[in-house]
């Protein structure tokens, strides 16, 4: 008998997670692997060209929600996606990946259709309810089945709020698997280079949280720390299309071009991204999984966030939350070599998706 399972892709940050899930389950002949692209994020950029490097295949099923409010995006995405499991194909099981509104919108669908959820990277929480990430932590958490933990205190936060240890696995980082896989093809791409950058002598810098770029004055000072701080070290910062449009509207995109040290890139694709972050210097940053992927690589990461749900890149890893007015303070320190390494976490070892497809195994009895 064969199982179909869906995997949902949604925005940027879910590609890396299903991508090793996907190529694990594909060929099994106990199970039919289908992925649903919940169209999210649509630029080619932020969506086909990182499909293409992960060796993901057109999406089975494309949602095509696009942007609009929360509400918008999330009506809109658990509408589509009742469709499928009505009209189309019903799966024995859903695995959602991460805190985007698709993660909390499809695993509501199925679980009122009866449909067994499994939430890959559950358990983590920023304390944060301002973050509409955490509320999609906190609502998907709360109604799936299975629950796929990176770490311990993902693992605690889960016993904490009531769930029973039946329902919590720790499977570990499932991004580390996406690294692995395509760890030759990372070696080999010399982004740098490209961009007249010499290893070990730039930093990268990634921003988009709503809390950093969606205030006109905190955006200033966040841009002017940054204009000050490549004059230490250059910078290349890859710029979201939320962090473009408030930049452009608050006429702060004019004054950023042409500097010769703080060098603007649209958002690039996973494996010439993965390449420039390898060999950088130093890392600023208020993404989620990149402070995972520096804890990885043993590289100085600047998260400019009062909080983190990944605490344990700092307590085991390179991560550092950095106020604006810390920045250019901590950026000397890393310059100074005066940073403290970490370890890889346990279960960070790019085996994720094979104790995952064991699980499953384990599930369907098979
Ligand atoms: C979303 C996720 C966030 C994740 C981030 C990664 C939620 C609540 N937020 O936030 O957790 O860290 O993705 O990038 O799910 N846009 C484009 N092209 C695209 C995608 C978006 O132009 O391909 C535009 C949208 O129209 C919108 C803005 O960028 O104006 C923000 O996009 P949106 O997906 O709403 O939220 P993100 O900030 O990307």
């Amino acid at each position: 008998m064969t199982h179909n399972i869906h995997l949902i892709a949604a925005a940027r940050p879910n590609f890396m997670k299903i991508a090793p899930l996907y190529h694990a389950l594909q060929g099994q002949d106990w199970c039919n692997v289908s992925i649903i692209h919940t169209g999210q994020h649509y630029d080619a950029n932020m969506s086909d060209d990182i499909f293409a490097d992960l060796m993901l295949p057109e999406p089975h099923f494309h949602l095509g929600v696009g942007g609009g409010t929360h509400a918008t995006q999330v009506g809109k995405v658990m509408m589509a996606y009742e469709e499928i499991c009505l009209d189309i194909e019903r799966p024995d099981l859903l695995i959602v990946v991460g805190d985007v509104n698709s993660t909390a919108a499809c695993a509501q669908v199925a679980t009122k259709l009866h449909i067994k959820v499994a939430h890959l990277e559950a358990g983590l929480r920023s304390g944060d309810r301002l973050m509409p990430e955490e509320i999609n932590r906190l609502v998907t958490d709360a109604i799936c089945d299975y629950l796929w933990t990176p770490s311990p205190d993902a693992d605690e936060n889960l016993r904490n709020e009531g769930h029973p240890d039946s329902r919590i696995i720790r499977v570990g980082n499932i991004m580390m698997d996406s690294f692995e896989l395509l760890s030759s093809k990372i070696n080999s791409e010399n982004a740098p280079a490209k961009y007249g950058l010499e290893n070990q002598d730039y930093g990268v810098v990634t921003l988009h949280r709503p809390s950093n770029v969606d205030d006109p004055a905190l955006l200033k000072t966040l841009i002017d720390g940054l204009v000050e701080n490549s004059k230490k070290i250059k910078l290349i910062f890859a710029v979201h299309p939320r962090t473009k449009n408030n930049l452009e509207k608050n006429n702060l995109w004019n004054d950023i071009q042409g500097l010769d040290d703080l060098i603007l890139i649209e958002p690039i694709s996973y494996v010439p991204f993965m390449s420039l972050v390898k060999s950088a210097k130093l890392i600023i940053t208020d993404s989620g999984g990149i402070q995972e992927e520096t804890t990885y690589l043993d590289i100085p990461c600047l998260t400019l966030r009062d909080n983190t749900e990944r605490p344990i890149t700092i307590t085991e890893g390179t991560n550092k939350l950095v106020k604006p007015h810390e920045l250019s303070g901590n950026v000397d320190d890393v310059l100074a070599e005066n940073w403290v390494h970490g370890t890889k976490p346990k279960n960070w070892d790019g085996h994720t998706a094979d104790r995952i497809r064991d699980i499953i195994k384990d599930l369907f009895k098979i």
